[in-house]
């Protein structure tokens, strides 16, 4: 297994700024502009925390709460959150800024799974991720049950291959 790495090692910060090219008829950024800067973002943090290609495997939920409009620029964060064998979660805060006005908002939050792959498209084992920060331990032990449920939605996993599943799925809906 290659050596271990720091969160920080592989922390990643994309600016960007809102064109008309990238909006919809409102004059606010499209959702798919910004899925694909998140993309990137997160992209690059699994590239540099694995130094391999790598692939998304899967993007969790997406929530559009406030527009971004023309002209604000976009700040995307990336943490790696763990790595498991050849999968890596990646963290991305999105923020809107209205740099003239002197207004910065947080707009989204995505979870994405990578995948570091060798030249054929075949995974590739990556090295563990170290959590140092408070809430980089609280997102470390939080991504192994996130793994299991998006595992489970994707097919990949049944709610009685693991004791955590069992309790989410079982024991909770039997106390309702
Ligand atoms: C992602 C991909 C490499 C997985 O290949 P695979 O043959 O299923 O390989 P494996 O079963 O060995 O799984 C590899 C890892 O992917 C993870 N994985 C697979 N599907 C996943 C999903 N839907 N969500 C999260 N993780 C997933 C597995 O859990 C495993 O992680 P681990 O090694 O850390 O346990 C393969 O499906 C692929 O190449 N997909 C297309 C990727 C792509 O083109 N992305 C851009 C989309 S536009």
């Amino acid at each position: 297994m290659p050596k271990a790495k720091y969160v920080r090692e592989s922390h990643t910060v994309m600016t960007e700024m809102v064109f008309p090219n990238d909006t919809n008829p409102l004059s606010n950024l499209m959702g798919g502009n910004l899925m694909r800067f998140m993309d990137i973002a997160g992209a690059i943090c699994a590239q540099k925390h694995s130094n391999r290609i790598v692939v998304t495997a899967s993007v969790d939920n997406v929530s559009f709460v406030n527009p971004i409009p023309l002209g604000n620029v976009v700040t995307l964060e990336a943490r790696i959150t763990r790595a498991f064998n050849t999968s890596m979660e990646v963290v991305v805060d999105v923020f809107s800024e209205n740099i003239p006005a002197g207004v910065k908002n947080k707009t989204n939050q995505a979870f994405l799974t990578f995948v570091a792959v060798d030249q054929s498209g075949r995974p590739i084992e990556v090295s563990e991720v170290i959590p140092e920060t408070e809430e980089e331990k609280i997102q470390y032990e939080k991504a192994l049950h996130r793994r299991q449920l998006r595992l489970l939605m994707a097919g990949r996993l049944n709610p009685t291959d693991t004791e955590e599943l069992k309790k989410t799925f079982f024991e909770h809906s039997a106390s309702i």
